[in-house]
């Protein structure tokens, strides 16, 4: 097994990352190291080009997200890098633009979505955003792809372009990518708004907990959420229609490793005034460690700049052999 995954450098990371990816990725740079595969995870900074994200912002959360991800767990056992700093990416990316098909792209969500009603004034690297994902993971031959729900059709992408370039240069270089769609990650909403999800594009901060958030904000966020002034049933699914209540029973369920059923038959018969406590608590112990870790990371920048290019230099070993045998399936001379 060969598992491959990118999160892009565009901001700070929060609550939902950790408890919908950072968390999964951790769990499975475990499992895999004691079945002798590997793991890739990088900090997707090229594809963050395409967000029009501010130069100083886009150095800046590099660095905090790759202190994020090694604050959270990920060690040696993986492969930590940033995008740009392994140049197979964007070579095997520039074939890979002649195996990939204009009418493939026009029909991706995320192209349609981002670009809107302005598609002529939009960029061609937001266009062609799916094609750089697919070489990011067919340059490492990844057998599984750990995304979230949004992210399966830039998958089923990069299936196509495997399939049409292994057909179209009678080669079988690349194997057909498996999206990782974990089922016990969460889909964790907004503390203000619980129909919408928690994220980093929600202007208000009290919408989401961020990873570096103090005790004293995390708490305040809790208390402050959104909730109602009914009690909690005996039964998860009676907070269908209280989306509130429910992202916060989720919420303590997720960091307590419990199912959510459980933590309502626990609180049942309670109101928020005793819950919101609990889970601030809940949230602090489950938290802090990880934010100290963070914070003393980000006191040497520079170190953590160093173990990226170190996972740059592993990562860039292993893509070698098949950018080449990329670079020679279509008769380039290298
Ligand atoms: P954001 O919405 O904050 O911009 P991204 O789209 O960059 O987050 O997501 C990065 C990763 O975190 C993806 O794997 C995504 O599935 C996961 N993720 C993001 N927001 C949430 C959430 N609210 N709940 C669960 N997982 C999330
Ligand atoms: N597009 C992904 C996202 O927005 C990030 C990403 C870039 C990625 N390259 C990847 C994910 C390769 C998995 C594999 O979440």
């Amino acid at each position: 097994m060969r598992v491959v995954s990118g999160i892009q450098t565009t901001g700070n990371l929060h609550l939902g990352n950790y408890l919908g990816a950072i968390r999964q990725w951790v769990a499975m740079q475990g499992a895999l190291d004691e079945n002798g595969g590997e793991c890739l995870f990088f900090l997707a900074d090229l594809h963050a080009l395409t967000s029009g994200i501010a130069p100083s912002d886009l150095a800046n959360s590099t660095i905090e997200m790759a202190a994020t991800l090694l604050a959270a767990g990920i060690d040696d056992r993986s492969i930590l890098f940033n995008q740009s700093r392994v140049p197979a990416h964007s070579e095997l990316c520039w074939i890979l633009q002649g195996t990939a098909r204009m009418g493939w792209l026009n029909r991706m969500t995320q192209w349609k979505d981002k670009a809107g009603k302005n598609r002529e004034g939009a960029s061609v690297g937001l266009f062609t955003y799916p094609v750089l994902q697919a070489a990011d993971i067919l340059v490492y031959q990844a057998t599984h792809v750990p995304v979230g729900e949004d992210q399966k059709q830039h998958l089923e992408l990069a299936r196509d372009v495997a399939t049409k370039f292994n057909t179209d240069f009678g080669v079988e270089l690349f194997p057909l990518p498996e999206p990782l769609i974990s089922k016990a990650a969460p889909r964790i909403m907004s503390l203000r708004d619980g129909t919408a999800k928690m994220s980093k594009s929600d202007p208000s901060d009290m919408s989401r907990i961020n990873l570096i958030d103090s005790d004293d904000l995390i708490a305040q966020k809790i208390k402050k959420s959104k909730s109602d002034a009914d009690l909690l049933p005996d039964s998860f699914d009676a907070l269908a229609e209280r989306p509130e209540a429910k992202n916060l029973v989720t919420i303590y369920a997720a960091l307590s490793d419990r199912t959510p059923q459980s933590v309502v038959e626990e609180f049942s018969g309670k109101g928020f005034g005793a819950f919101k406590p609990a889970l601030a608590d809940l949230a602090v112990s489950v938290l802090a460690p990880m934010r100290d870790r963070l914070v003393r990371l980000l006191d040497d920048r520079t170190a953590v700049g160093a173990e990226l290019a170190r996972g740059a230099a592993r990562a860039g070993a292993l893509a070698a052999p098949t950018l080449l045998a990329a670079q020679k399936a279509v008769g380039l001379q290298v």
